[in-house]
């Protein structure tokens, strides 16, 4: 299944998680292991996702010293993390590291994409920034430069980023609300819906609350999905 919408698991236990895993695994293979779900369970519940049959996306967003990130990252790929993210804000070094680690994993077959955090999306513009736009190119430009896969951006500057570092960086997008839906837009700030997101440029489309706090989770991923696929055509 070559799905581009990933559903963000951002759950307290290894229950409710697998419970929601297997409502949604006919829907998409892409799931989102993030902060909280990985702080409570560990890579214990990557292993029992996997069985599954999930694809995952780590998204931890390392930033800390280059050794510590290099072999952090090597863990989310023993973990089996499919993606894994680093903060471009963590420097060259950092980056590079991260990406070394990515590339050794590689020549022995594994196959990780590593992505790096521009401006979290729950920001309107980094502190003290004035061009935000400008920034999350250079960014973009960056993570290239130092080896990484593609970036976390909003659907908002896919576009951009695809026409200023090439169309095949992969542009993964959080920040996505369906039109008239009623999940309040809470802590982001920079927002589309699947449709725009996908009609953008986004490789990948990372969606939360609109689907955990639907009524019918499975039902409402479908109805992404479709929003997705639509504006492919
Ligand atoms: O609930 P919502 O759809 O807003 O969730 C978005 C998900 O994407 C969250 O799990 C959040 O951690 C993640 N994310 C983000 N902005 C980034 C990177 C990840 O919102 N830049």
């Amino acid at each position: 299944m070559n799905s581009r919408l990933i559903i963000a698991l951002d759950l307290p236990e290894a229950d409710d998680a697998l419970s929601l895993a297997q409502r949604l695994l006919p829907v998409t293979p892409w799931l989102k292991v993030g902060l909280e779900l990985f702080t409570a369970t560990g890579p214990g519940l990557v292993r029992n996702l996997l069985d599954l049959g999930a694809r995952i996306f780590l998204d931890l967003k390392f930033h800390d010293i280059p050794n510590t990130v290099r072999r952090a990252t090597a863990a989310a790929i023993r973990a089996g993390a499919e993606m894994c993210n680093v903060h471009l804000a963590g420097g060259e070094a950092m980056c590079r590291a991260a990406a070394e680690s990515v590339a050794e994993a590689r020549s022995l077959g594994r196959n990780c994409r590593l992505l790096g955090v521009t401006v979290l999306t729950s920001q309107s513009a980094a502190p003290g920034a004035k061009d935000l736009r400008g920034q999350i190119l250079d960014y973009a430009g960056k993570a290239k430069a130092w080896g990484l896969d593609g970036v976390v951006c909003s659907g908002q500057e896919a576009a951009a980023v695809k026409a200023a570092v090439g169309r095949e960086f992969i542009c993964l997008c959080p920040g996505i609300r369906l039109p008239g839906g009623s999940v309040p837009l809470e802590d982001q700030q920079r927002i589309l819906s699947p449709r725009e997101a996908a009609r953008n440029g986004a490789d990948f489309l990372v969606v939360g609350r609109p689907v955990l706090q639907a009524a019918d989770p499975a039902q409402t991923a479908g109805e992404i999905l479709r929003q997705i696929e639509d504006a492919g055509k």
